[in-house]
């Protein structure tokens, strides 16, 4: 029996990866209160599972989402106001408080439709991905409310002004190309070859130190909103904390394979993890003049 059982999300665990998909593909993925019920579940679930190194978050039946479900989240939810805290509170849990501060990567698997509240775990997400022929719409404004939860802000917080206020008071489909263009995601790649893409970046990290790769991805998100002097206050403080509970010993096992063993140059990739294979690093020859004639 499968690990992870939910009636909207199918989740499928390969090789450290968490294959995450939003399930309701009949309504294009949009997010009822019991998709946010479960994700939210989920989320919680697998941040402690050993076997899940990264997760990926997509849609299935070809759409990432078109975000909330005008039904279930916003009409039959009027007039109950316990209901809607709720579920809104789910909502937000998992899709920003959770995902932008997971411990571990998360990348968003952009195909078909990404719409108004879908922006929001598609920016949560440290990494998106998308098909070139991918939707984007902030469509709030189409239909007479704002881009509301956190989607004004952290949309305003990803791209730049001008495309922010362009594409929240228009709310025009663009594409993955756009996208990728205005600092959305960051590649936007043919849509054959997205799961491909998307699980090549996916095996890169997890080469990674766990505990660096999260300290580092924090610590990018956390300082964009501090002062120089609090930022650097903060990474002296997460410089220390990198080793809190590191299991690979990161700091001390980087400094041995690079200046003792000589087994990897940090500036072409991460050290080798316990339990990975050694690979020899080949010498690069000085360049003499012998050799450039
Ligand atoms: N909420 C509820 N139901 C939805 C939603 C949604 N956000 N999006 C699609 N559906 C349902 C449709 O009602 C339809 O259901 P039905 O088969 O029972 O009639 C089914 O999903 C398929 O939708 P279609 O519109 O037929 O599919 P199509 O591929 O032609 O269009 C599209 C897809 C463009 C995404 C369109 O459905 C749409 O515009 N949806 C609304 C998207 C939106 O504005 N989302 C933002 C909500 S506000 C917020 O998130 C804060």
């Amino acid at each position: 029996m499968a690990k992870y059982q939910y009636e909207t999300v199918e989740v499928t665990l390969e090789n450290g990866i968490a294959w995450t998909l939003l399930n309701r593909p009949a309504k294009r993925n949009a997010m009822n209160p019991k998709l946010h019920f479960e994700m939210d579940e989920l989320l919680g679930r697998m941040s402690t599972d050993p076997e899940v190194k990264v997760v990926v978050i997509g849609g299935k039946g070809g759409h990432f989402s078109a975000g909330m479900d005008l039904k279930e989240f916003f009409r039959e939810q009027e007039g109950n106001p316990e209901a809607q805290r709720k579920s809104s509170e789910a909502g937000h849990r998992w899709r920003w408080e959770r995902l932008s501060e997971y411990p571990k990567p998360t990348i968003a698997m952009v195909e078909g439709y990404c719409v108004g509240g879908g922006f929001t775990q598609m920016i949560g997400c440290d990494f998106a991905i998308a098909a070139r022929n991918a939707k984007f719409a902030l469509s709030e404004v189409n239909w007479g409310i704002i881009p509301g939860g956190l989607v004004a802000k952290i949309f305003a917080d990803t791209v730049l002004p001008r495309h922010a206020l362009y594409h929240a008071c228009m709310g025009e489909v663009f594409d993955g190309v756009e996208a990728e263009r205005i600092g959305l995601i960051n590649k936007a790649v043919p849509a054959a070859s997205l799961r491909k893409t998307v699980r090549e970046l996916a095996q890169k990290l997890m080469l990674k130190s766990p505990n660096a790769l999260r300290a580092t991805k924090h610590a990018v998100r956390h300082v964009r909103s501090m002062s120089v002097p609090d930022a650097y206050s903060y990474l002296m403080a997460q410089y220390l904390v990198v080793g809190v509970g590191d299991t690979e010993d990161s700091y001390n096992s980087g400094i041995r394979q690079f200046l003792d063993e000589k087994s990897f140059k940090p500036a072409h990739g991460p050290f080798r993890l316990k339990g990975a294979r050694a690979k020899t690093v080949k010498k690069t020859k000085p360049r003499t003049a012998a050799r450039r004639k």
